[in-house]
Parts: structure tokens; sequence; C-alpha cells
């Protein structure tokens, strides 16, 4: 495995595989690894010749500070997981001084009004950080694939929106979203939860296992307020949003169409974490 913690020696590196005309598989990660990055890496294996996984605690997508300093770090436990999975992966671990050069600012992005949606709305400035680090890592990797995971599907359609803005040579590929045994979502943020809470948090999948079913024969509406109603019973678990959505444009769907693709998304919180999941509905 070669580990990298300046962008220079990365792309010195990286110089004799362009170079090559070879497939580069890429994964940007902030670390704390879990199967679902694993997966990750795996579907970028399979489709590519090399293989980045980038470890990078992105500064600007973070709108709440303690959320910055309480994200886990521990990147010899993270290159140890790599490496089950990937022993010739190329990892770039930089520090945020490598990154940002002293300017540690998001640029300002225009994502067609999906960056106003769900995460956008809750999470201010949130997307403008994403796109910035996003974007820069493309820049510095340029890889062939790049693979995020759909448990963030609202940043999936952002990434792609970024890349035909810019006009950057990169293939997005969206990844399904990888369950622990319960049902929740695998997330950097579930190693924080207690493990009655943990138990609890099995509640956001089958809910939108529900929200599947109903969906079929109720309206958007009906099946939020049945949402709400369910979640009001939980006291352990504080409802910040749920959405039924255009797959595409992420608006609300007030009035259902046939040729659209609709999407449940919720996000929640226990014990002051903050969870999110969505559910395809088609
Ligand atoms: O999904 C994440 O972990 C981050 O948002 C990403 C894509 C690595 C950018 O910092």
């Amino acid at each position: 495995m070669q580990i990298f913690k300046e962008k220079a020696l990365l792309t010195a590196y990286l110089k004799t595989i362009w170079d090559k005309n070879c497939a580069i598989g890429f994964v940007p990660t902030m670390g704390a690894l879990h199967q679902g990055h694993l997966s990750l890496i795996k579907n970028s294996l399979d489709e590519n010749d090399y293989n980045v996984v980038s470890i990078f605690v992105n500064p600007t997508q973070f709108n709440n500070i303690q959320d910055l300093e309480k994200y886990p770090r521990d990147l010899d436990a993270d290159l140890e997981k790599i490496r089950t999975v990937c022993p010739n992966c190329i990892v770039f671990a930089p520090t945020v001084n490598d990154i940002y050069e002293g300017n540690t600012n998001s640029k300002s992005f225009n994502y067609d009004g999906i960056e106003n949606e769900m995460e956008g709305k809750h999470r201010p400035g949130h997307f403008d950080g994403v796109g910035t680090i996003v974007k820069k890592l493309f820049e510095i990797i340029k890889p062939t694939n790049a693979y995020f995971g759909e448990k963030d599907f609202q940043q999936l359609q952002i990434v792609k929106k970024l890349v035909v803005k810019n006009n950057l040579k990169v293939n997005i590929v969206g990844c399904p979203i990888f369950r622990e045994a319960n049902g929740l979502a695998m997330s950097s943020r579930n190693e924080r939860l207690s493990k009655k809470d943990r138990e609890e948090a099995a509640l956001i999948y089958k809910i939108l296992l529900t929200t599947q079913e109903k969906f079929a024969s109720r309206s958007a509406k009906e099946v939020g307020d049945w949402v709400k109603k369910t979640l009001e019973k939980h006291e352990s678990i504080t409802l910040e949003y749920f959405e039924i959505a255009d797959e595409t444009t992420l608006k609300t769907c007030i009035k259902r169409s046939k040729n659209k693709e609709y999407r449940a998304f919720i996000a929640v919180f226990i014990d002051n974490i903050r969870l999110i999941d969505n559910i395809s509905l088609n």
C-alpha cells in the first residue's frame, strides 16, 4: 500500500499512472471507515486498474464545530481496514493546510436548487464545502471513476451536478446502502450510539420499508403524517425531517406523477447524534 500525506508527492506518483492511460478508481472518505466504505473500495477494485482512497476530515463541510471536533480520527485503524480489502491501494491522507493552503473556505456552487432541499436546509453551507473538497480531490487525482454511497443520496446527486456543470472528466458511480444486521444504515456516527440507542435506531429502516409499502396506495402527505405520528411515540428519536421527493430534482412530491421516480428521505436525532437514511419508492 502506498500512503501519501502531501498532494505534491501523490501527483508525482500518479503521473506515471496517468501516462499509462489506465483506469483509476477513487473512493473519497473522511476516515472512521466501516463496511460501507469497504464495499465502495471493493466496487472500485472490480472496475479499475489502480485505486485511490482519500482520508480527509474536510472542515469546510461542517456547519457545527462540535461535530467537526468530535469526528472520529484514527488513521492507523483506517489503514488496517483498507489493507484487508485492497493491499495495493494508494491512500491519500493530507493535512488541512496541504489541501487548503491557508484559505480554509468553501467556494460557492450552484447545483440547480438541489442544494436548497433537505440536508441543504438543515446544514447551511454543507454542500458548498462538499463541492469544494470533491472538486479539489478530483483535480488532484484525476480519477476515471469515483464511488459514492447512496446513504448520502443528496450528496451523490450534488456531485453528479458538480461534474456536469464543471465539465469534469470523471464517471460518478452510486453504490447501494450497506446496512447493519438490524437494518441501520452504516455510518461513522453509529459508533457514537449506545447499545440501546443502536437497537432503537433500527426503527428508521423499518419506517422506510413501511413507507415503501404505504406509498403504493397512499399520497406522500398521508405517508408523511403516518411517519410523524409513529415517531412521536418514540421519545428517544426526534424527527428532523421526512420527505418524499423526486429522485432527480429532490423537490418534495406534492402531486405524484407517473413518469417520475421517488425516494423517501429521513433525518433523525438519537441522543444528539444525527442519522440520515433513504429508500427508493419505485
Ligand atoms: O461522504 C463523505 O464522507 C464526504 O462528504 C466526502 C465525499 C468524503 C467529502 O468530504
